[in-house]
């Protein structure tokens, strides 16, 4: 046998002992490329769940906070702020050294209805607004000033055609809102770096408005340092040129590009998965729309580990633009997939199974970067 089929045996068989080629984990798999990142939720922050957290200490080095840093989490009430979740997200990201990231501080969900209202209920005025925004990013940006990385400063502002959501933000307050967010975002924090994150950016139009927007802000004096490119995807979307154009084409404007909230579903999407991330989606719950309940068929399996494959050639073959991969979720038991866009589903979108088992999806990874 020559040396190279001598080696590619050994590492077949090293495969079936210990299922890696190799000692590797996904954060050296591509420590020369992008940081790895996982989102967390309120039991892994506190660290009350031991599974996920050594997957974390072994696989990752960045995290982000599923809900813990929201406002309606952070901020419920007004002038009542509650840090529980968000300063355990802190210290666990600290006592690792992970790269933290703050998600999210302007955004039409997860929002609490007080914020738009005055004491009368009716809708706030502009000025209001203005300055419940202001007060809200130097409190949370002000008490994380130096401990967190970056923040998304908003989230999804932009429609699928490129114009701009008609959110209470962008009604009470004009089209300035995102302005007005980053402005004060950076003022507060100097240093911190300042993200705008979205679903479907690998659409064309919706790309060509994330231009726009990197455009209009660097053009006013306003630091973006990145936009987050949300990737709740499925089997067979999205189409992955696009994304490849999307990425090349927005990180030419001079900012990283984050791929952020990473899964794979492998169930069927009701409706046309062109939606994208819309979170209020809640279609009705049908057997034929939960395929899988007792486990996830072998052909699947593989079939989920190519998409991820593909996706992951594509941010290596474009990681002069790419700084990070964040998977939303470390095992598919906590994935938030299990319940949208249909509740009570069993969906298998991420890399680790329900029993804190690496998927062929993480060994096809780790392999592919070698
Ligand atoms: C999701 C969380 O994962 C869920 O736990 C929560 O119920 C709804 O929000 N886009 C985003 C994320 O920016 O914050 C959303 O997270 C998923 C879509």
């Amino acid at each position: 046998m020559r040396r190279k089929e001598i080696n590619v045996g050994l590492c077949v068989a090293s495969l079936f002992i210990s299922l890696y080629c190799g000692a590797d984990t996904l954060r050296e798999a591509f420590e020369d490329s992008f940081l790895i990142g996982a989102a967390v939720n309120r039991a892994i922050a506190m660290e009350e769940d031991e599974g996920s957290i050594q997957i974390l200490d072994t696989h990752f080095n960045s995290v982000t906070p599923e809900n813990d840093m929201k406002w309606e989490v952070i901020h419920p009430e007004p002038g009542r702020y509650d840090f529980e979740g968000s300063d355990a997200v802190v210290k666990l990201a600290e006592k690792r050294g992970l790269s933290l990231i703050g998600h999210t501080l302007l955004w039409h969900e997860q929002t609490p209805d007080w914020v738009f209202r005055n004491k009368e209920g009716n809708l706030a005025t502009r000025a209001e607004l203005l300055e419940r925004l202001e007060n809200h990013i130097e409190t949370v940006v002000g008490r994380y000033r130096g401990r967190v990385y970056g923040w998304d400063v908003v989230n999804e502002a932009l429609n699928e055609d490129g114009t701009l959501r008609d959110s209470l933000w962008k009604r009470i307050i004009g089209d300035d809102f995102i302005l007005k967010a980053f402005q004060f975002a950076q003022s507060v924090d100097p240093e911190v770096a300042l993200y705008y994150n979205d679903y479907n950016l690998w659409k064309p139009a919706k790309r060509r408005a994330a231009i726009e927007l990197v455009r209009a802000l660097k053009k006013q004096g306003v630091r973006i340092d990145g936009v987050g490119i949300q990737g709740h995807y499925g089997l067979g979307y999205p189409d992955l040129g696009e994304l490849s154009a999307s990425i090349a084409s927005i990180g030419a404007e001079g900012v990283d590009i984050m791929v952020t909230e990473l899964d794979v579903s492998v169930l069927p999407f009701p409706g046309s998965s062109d939606m994208g991330a819309d979170v209020s989606m809640n279609y009705e719950l049908k057997r034929e729309y939960d395929l899988y309940p007792d486990g996830l068929p072998v052909d699947l399996q593989r079939e989920l580990a190519s998409h991820y494959r593909s996706l992951f050639e594509i941010f290596l073959m474009r990681s002069e633009f790419v700084s990070r991969v964040t998977l939303w979720g470390i095992s598919d038991k906590d994935s938030w997939r299990n319940n949208w866009p249909m509740k009570g589903r069993t969906d298998y979108p991420l890399l680790f199974d329900r029993e804190y088992q690496p998927k062929s999806a993480l060994h096809e990874l780790v392999l592919m970067a070698k």
